[in-house]
């Protein structure tokens, strides 16, 4: 039985139920204009259309970047680009418990969706806490009263403890979204029982998030093998003592990431050949790609790739495994140049047999340009909340859930 009450466990016709779910989507700083709906898309084509159509009260409370981010807006454009997917009206109000958004939601009909105005628009919603601390402030304290049902679909935000995320859950019977149950059970088969060998491919720049995986699921039996790529297949190397050259450190130090190495050097002693490193790179020579084997390092050029022979060897593992997790590129995959090593790692990801969840913006947007999008088991529309959950983190958007109010019935 699952730990939380989804969808199934109510009857919604008529009621008013308050769904949070995560519609922060990229922004380009210039117009303020959302630049990619997958997010609202993924909420509205599942929890949004259910409800509706099981004639419900929808109120939709959501966020869209931080004050003072330029990301930061109204979710005007939200409701609009919600109403198109839908092709229903969709209501917005500019306020999110004041009188406005009250008397909206009281005015709605079953079957009619509202979206409120952007949560972080009340300076209280980002605080840290509790559900029951969260319960007694004004967002709860004055939306509660209206609402038979709180849903929370926003597994992508589900590692903030903020207010809209747990403080509901203290006084309103509450359900998970089928966004939300769709991740948990996704990243649960990837996490808890993944069929092995059980591989976990870890590139991009953020090294931090990718050691601290590889911790957790090394030191769990998680994962049978860890394979580097990108940035972070930098600092692998420079971990067990390859010399990159004077620029590929000056580039790690700014970044602040050469602090890991220590970390990373005590992961791989400790794990010996689970941890599979490039044994060749790919070099940016003038704009012109240049192959050169690890042996050959140190190099006066930047690192912007793996090389050929390590796609090779990443490539015969992969399709010997069972399941695969992958989050970042190889390399600079914008760059035409420099895609070669994501391209065929991420093609071998798709065409190999295993359940593979990948997850993470460059990640998800070089799978649909590569057009691999229906190869891959699962794609999280989440970024830092998958990689909380993959540290093995309890998310307290998901712990609130199960430890939701249990009496009232709606
Ligand atoms: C995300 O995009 O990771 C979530 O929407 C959370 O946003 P935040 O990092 O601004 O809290």
């Amino acid at each position: 039985m699952a730990k939380y009450k989804t969808l199934d466990d109510f009857q919604v016709k008529n009621k008013v139920v308050l769904v949070r779910v995560d519609f922060n989507s990229e922004i380009d700083p210039a117009t303020k204009k959302v630049t990619s709906d997958v997010r609202i898309r993924a909420h509205a084509e599942s929890t949004l259309k259910e409800l509706a159509e099981k004639g419900a009260k929808t109120v939709v409370l959501a966020h869209q970047g931080r004050k003072g981010d330029p990301d930061y807006t109204p979710l005007k454009q939200h409701a609009e680009i919600l109403q198109k997917i839908l092709k229903c009206p969709v209501k917005y109000v500019d306020d999110v418990f004041g009188e406005k958004a009250k008397n909206a939601i009281k005015n709605l009909k079953g079957g009619e969706i509202l979206v409120l105005e952007n949560v972080r628009s009340w300076d209280g919603e980002t605080k840290s806490g509790t559900p029951e601390q969260h319960s007694k402030t004004e967002l709860v304290q004055n939306l509660a009263p209206l609402a038979d049902l709180f849903v929370n679909d926003a597994f992508a935000a589900a590692h903030r403890g903020h207010v809209s995320m747990v403080g509901f859950t203290a006084v309103l019977p509450s359900a998970a979204g089928r966004i939300m149950e769709r991740e948990l059970k996704s990243l649960s088969k990837a996490l808890e029982k993944p069929e092995k060998p059980s591989v976990y491919v870890m590139g991009g720049a953020k090294a931090d998030d990718s050691l601290e995986i590889s911790k957790y699921v090394l030191g769990n039996g998680i994962a049978d093998y860890v394979l580097v790529g990108g940035v972070t297949s930098q600092l692998f190397l420079a971990a067990k003592g390859f010399d990159l050259g004077k620029k590929n450190m000056d580039f790690l130090a700014k970044k602040e990431l050469t602090g890991l190495i220590p970390g990373i050097k005590a992961l791989m002693e400790q794990y010996g050949d689970k941890v599979v490193v490039p044994v060749d790179v790919a070099l940016d020579v003038n704009g012109k790609r240049k192959e050169i084997p690890v042996s050959k390092l140190p190099t006066e050029h930047s690192i912007f790739d793996i090389g050929a022979k390590t796609v090779e060897n990443y490539s015969k593992i992969i399709s010997a495994a069972k399941s695969i997790v992958v989050s970042g590129p190889m390399g600079v995959y914008e760059n035409k140049e420099f895609n070669y090593g994501t391209k065929k790692v991420f093609e071998a990801i798709a065409n190999s047999k295993a359940f593979s969840l990948a997850g993470g913006g460059n990640t998800t947007a070089a799978i649909e340009e590569y057009g691999l999008s229906k190869k891959i088991g699962y794609i999280s529309t989440a970024g830092g909340a998958l990689i909380e959950f993959l540290m093995g983190k309890k998310l307290p958007g998901v712990v609130a859930l199960e430890t939701a109010v249990k009496t009232k019935k709606i």
